[in-house]
């Protein structure tokens, strides 16, 4: 969702913050903007709908914004439409027109999330005679900014301490003073924000991969903490207006890691980084042949202790729960469910007294499943994440972290953040199966021994990709798309099925094959396309007959199941084939092909696949 920049220094701000907005288009947006001010001058502002292309060429990529101190936006519509006046950034006085130009205000500034009382606060705001020129929630903080900056003169600090306690929801805000030329105001509540410094500069993000290129010593604000940016210096506040101390963290990312490196997308990129996602992930876990997972505080004694287990996720993370709770279920017979974290957040939830909650996020700033994570929390149920994103906000709360290695993923489809993720589950399984005694240690040996295996295969499936780009390219126009499978293979069809109408637009469901004949089956008319997802070979047969009943009806069925299945081509039209594994760990396996199917339909059909309309890779909004 939205993406914030601001850099304040000796150079040019403009093509900084252009090059920084560029590296978090991937956050998904509509319309983008840029405030520049040059010493003691207003902020010029500039903005543009569309893609950024367009505010490159408009400011002649940022030379006709000359200044030094600026703050960019990316904006992906939440109130009102996507349109020039909309766009951020926004300013504290009256404008006219589509709010571009030189800016008299007081406060100029860009938001990322949500102000969930901005009517009220609005109608406040009209009652001391501000008016609005836009339809969005970010006008009306500003104007609250302004107006206790008037009204207190007590300086930018006070005047956003003071908005923070009024203000109700998320938000990552970047703010600039017409008093105070060269610095940057910022603050965040569950809303990513990160900053850095240098020697002579100091900028703000929404995400490393932006400043990457200019520090990787990354500074994490907390929720209610403010930053102050001044060139090469950085200053933090806590909601009482007192400086406060913050550790840097180091980023070890190599700088290419966000790049395409060659690649025609980001996401066909990543696609290839699975094996070594999977490698490192496997790596930080498994130390002298045992898996070791103290570091997240998840010692045998506490693992011991868990009887129920609940993921809670949203988008592709929470398929990995849903893998996860047949593994855990298969694997360490502890009784587990899997809610989306949307739906968890709001319904009534009875707590169990050894329950180990799960929330598994990319980003770690999914809003729902923050707010997952802190109402179990707040029920005083042991948590645990399984994140991406060092300090991340979620990874921040939770009892227990467990990082999956993926490093930085771009793409907006999350491919190897989910084959980490899977890792991290299958990690967790394996160790409490063990600790609790329902596995013995040959079980526990031939599992480490299969998990280790899995980047090879993984890497061996990607050789064989040509085959299912011709496969793609041949139904880039199908109308509609059936994944089907049981078990542990639904989970893989649910995926399956995510990432080829994400990427492609085309129509597709994941049913449990049982459930076709319910409903779904009518669906089926001439050449159709079935994929059916057949990992799991005590429930092969079944699958397979369900398939058979589609081609019946004039479906075209492509299977998808490992090497020495061949009978299933006595009835699927095309096969693909994957190396074995456990049947625990296939999902790590058959979700490549699927992969592959979904990106190469998306390039078929001339999309942009690292960046699919309407979409965002990290939904900080609910
Ligand atoms: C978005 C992304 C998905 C991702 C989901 C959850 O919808 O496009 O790829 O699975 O958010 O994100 P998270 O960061 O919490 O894993």
């Amino acid at each position: 969702m939205c993406g914030i920049v601001g850099y304040t220094g000796q150079q040019q701000a403009a093509p900084i913050l252009l090059d920084g907005l560029g590296r978090l288009e991937y956050r998904g947006y509509d319309s983008a903007g840029l405030a520049i001010r040059d010493g003691g001058a207003l902020a010029q502002v500039v903005k543009s709908t569309g893609k950024l292309r367009s505010l490159i060429e408009k400011t002649d990529e940022g030379r006709t914004l000359p200044g030094t101190c600026g703050i960019g936006h990316t904006r992906w519509a939440t109130h009102g439409e996507p349109s020039q006046t909309n766009a951020h950034p926004h300013v504290s006085g009256n404008c006219t027109g589509s709010g571009s130009g030189k800016v008299e205000s007081e406060v100029v500034g860009v938001h990322n999330g949500i102000i969930e009382n901005y009517m009220e606060l609005k109608a406040k705001l009209t009652r001391h005679g501000y008016q609005f020129y836009s339809e969005t929630d970010t006008e009306v903080v500003i104007k609250l900014v302004d107006y206790y900056y008037n009204k207190y003169k007590l300086g930018p600090v006070d005047a956003i301490n003071r908005t923070l306690v009024r203000v109700r929801g998320s938000y990552a805000l970047a703010l600039m003073f017409r008093d105070y030329p060269g610095e940057i105001y910022a603050a965040r509540k569950d809303a990513p924000l990160i900053l850095g410094a240098g020697s002579d500069f100091s900028c703000l993000a929404s995400d490393v991969p932006a400043i990457l290129n200019y520090t990787r010593s990354v500074y994490y604000i907390g929720n209610l903490e403010i930053a102050k940016l001044l060139p090469g210096e950085l200053h933090f506040f806590d909601l009482n207006g007192d400086e406060i101390t913050l550790e840097p963290t180091k980023i070890t990312w190599d700088a290419k890691a966000a790049e395409k490196n060659g690649y025609e997308h980001f996401m066909i990129k990543e696609i290839h980084e699975q094996p070594e996602a999977v490698r490192n992930t496997l790596g930080s876990l498994i130390s002298g042949g045992k898996i070791d997972l103290s570091e997240s505080g998840l010692t045998d004694e506490v693992l011991a202790d868990i009887d129920f287990v609940r993921f809670t996720a949203c988008g592709s993370a929470w398929h990995v729960g849903m893998t996860g709770q047949y593994v855990l279920e298969e694997m360490a017979a502890i009784e587990t469910r899997v809610e989306l974290a949307s739906e968890y957040r709001y319904r009534r939830v009875l707590p169990r007294g050894h329950e180990l909650l799960i929330v598994i996020s990319q980003s770690g700033e999914t809003a729902d499943s923050l707010a997952a994570l802190r109402k179990a929390k707040s029920m005083g149920v042991r948590t645990l994440a399984i994140v991406n994103v060092v300090g991340s906000t979620i990874a921040h709360e939770a009892d227990h972290v467990l990082y999956t290695h993926a490093g930085p993923e771009i793409a907006v489809a999350t491919t190897k953040a989910y084959s980490a993720q899977l890792i991290a589950v299958y990690a967790l399984a394996v160790q409490l199966a063990y600790v609790q005694g329902k596995i013995d240690g040959q079980a526990y040996g031939n599992y480490l021994e299969e998990l280790s295996a899995l980047p090879d295969k993984i890497t061996r499936i990607l050789e064989e990709k040509e085959r299912i780009q011709w496969f793609a390219a041949k139904f880039a126009s199908a109308k509609d798309i059936f994944f089907v499978g049981r078990g542990l293979d639904y989970s893989i069809s649910l995926e399956g099925s995510l990432k080829a109408k994400e990427i492609s637009y085309v129509h597709s469901e994941a049913y449990a094959a049982g459930e076709l004949k319910h409903g779904t089956i009518s669906l089926i008319e001439d050449n159709t396309l079935v994929i059916g997802v057949l990992t799991q070979s005590a429930i092969f047969e079944k699958t397979v007959s369900n398939m058979a009943e589609c081609k019946a009806r004039g479906a075209y069925l492509m299977a998808l199941t490992s090497y020495g299945n061949y009978s299933v081509e006595d009835s699927a039209d095309f096969t693909v084939y994957i190396p074995k594994s456990d049947p625990c760990f296939m999902a790590s396996l058959a979700v490549v092909p699927l992969q592959l199917f979904g990106y190469y339909s998306g390039v078929a059909r001339g999309l942009d696949v690292d960046k699919p309309r309407n979409l965002a890779k990290s939904v900080t909004v609910e």
